[in-house]
């Protein structure tokens, strides 16, 4: 077996673990989109080695030739039993559960069992930019109710969108992204004990997409989970290790229903289930299981180089506007005042040689902005704030 380099003595930030030579090896997405000239600080994939328990148990299975297809609990076992001891939650029960393909695919089988065709899903721009591709994929109506100007849900605006979109009779599901990614806010139990309150007087469906639960980075926040809070009965979750422990590439997220939603979830096809990886499965429930001390160390890196954005930020880019959230490894950054238009992505791109997300397609609110990846070394952090802010000179 290969050795992993967070094991070894003396390195106890799995984000520092890696030299940009074993980095640019990597063939995925965040790698090979840019020339190597290029700093990625883009997709949501992380520059740091797998949890041990996470290559060991794709290491057996390999071994074995274990690559079947995937069959059992064992991955909603690990997630309740995660679930209870992390964020105090007992309410996950097993057989109110489904293994879905990955986490957005999950997402639009929820939407399917509560939504039909030409109906509205209520998302909270700027948001994950998917959100808009997989639902106009689906036939569904994307609906805006924008997050208020402290990058919370706002309550008011989410109310007058619900009693808008089920004025004519017709169904309508709200995609809840907790927490929040780009702005990596975490919603707070009396926000979503209201957004259910809500969602129960309009009769509008709760699909809450709460892949980043595991990533809260502020030592003082503490993720919630939505069907935890009274008046969520009939809500939907999806749930995955793959944001928390960098498994983007082993498919395999979990559909969790509250108990007024049990019979819902239990329409979805059968065949759903055939589309996750079996190697995925075990490598996600190895993670849940296994994986706290990692993704304790990968959360105080990540705490760390949140701090140290925000002090380079007004130190080099001191016209960026940054609220620094709880929660994902995400960084939203306003650069309206810089003045460089709608797409500031392309200017730190083309001058910097630093790929960022462009805002734009996170929706209403996304001009002007940019999203950054700080699942990176400090080194590569300081080198691509000094780069952004050298391509403004
Ligand atoms: C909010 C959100 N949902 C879903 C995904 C993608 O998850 P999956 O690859 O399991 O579909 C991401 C990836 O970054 C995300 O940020």
């Amino acid at each position: 077996m290969t050795s992993n380099p967070w094991d070894q003595a003396g390195e106890p930030n799995p984000l520092r673990a890696l030299t940009p030579d074993q980095l640019r090896r990597r063939t995925s997405m965040k790698w090979r989109t840019h020339p190597a000239d290029v700093l990625p600080l883009w997709v949501a994939e992380m520059d740091v080695p797998l949890a041990r328990p996470v290559v060991r148990a794709v290491t057996e299975a390999m071994e074995l030739g274990d690559t079947g297809y995937p069959v059992g609990t064992a991955y909603a076992e690990a997630l309740a039993a995660f679930a209870a001891k992390r964020w105090g939650w007992d309410g996950l029960a097993v057989e109110r559960t489904a293994i879905v393909p990955d986490v957005m695919l999950g997402v639009v089988e929820m939407l399917k069992l509560v939504t039909g065709p030409g109906d509205p899903v209520i998302v909270n721009p700027p948001v994950y930019p998917p959100f808009y591709q997989f639902v106009t994929h689906m036939d569904r109506r994307v609906v805006e109710a924008p997050l208020g100007p402290d990058l919370r849900i706002d309550l008011g605006v989410l109310e007058a969108v619900f009693r808008r979109a089920v004025a004519g009779g017709g169904r309508a599901a709200f995609l809840l992204c907790s927490p929040h990614n780009p702005t990596g806010t975490v919603h707070t139990a009396e926000e979503l004990a209201a957004v259910a309150a809500l969602a129960e007087r309009y009769g509008v469906r709760v699909v809450a997409d709460e892949i980043h639960a595991p990533v809260v980075t502020a030592p003082d926040a503490r993720f919630v989970p939505y069907l935890g809070v009274p008046g969520a009965e009939r809500g939907l979750s999806l749930m995955s290790a793959s944001k928390g422990w960098n498994l983007a590439g082993l498919k395999a997220a979990l559909a969790v229903a509250g108990p007024g939603a049990a019979a819902d979830l239990a329409r979805m096809p059968e065949e759903v289930g055939h589309g996750p990886s079996h190697i995925g499965v075990l490598a996600h429930t190895a993670a849940l299981r296994d994986g706290t001390a990692w993704l304790d160390a990968v959360l105080a890196g990540l705490d760390e180089n949140r701090r140290l954005l925000t002090g380079l930020l007004a130190e080099r880019l001191p016209g960026v506007v940054h609220r620094a959230g709880e929660a994902t490894y995400l960084a939203w950054l306003d650069c309206r005042a810089l003045g460089l238009g709608d797409e500031p992505a392309d200017v730190f791109l083309d001058r910097g040689r630093v790929a960022l997300s462009s805002g734009v397609p996170f929706g209403s609110g996304g001009p002007g902005h940019v999203r950054l990846n700080l699942a990176t070394s400090p080194e590569v952090l300081t080198e691509a704030v000094r780069r952004m802010a050298a391509a403004l000179e």
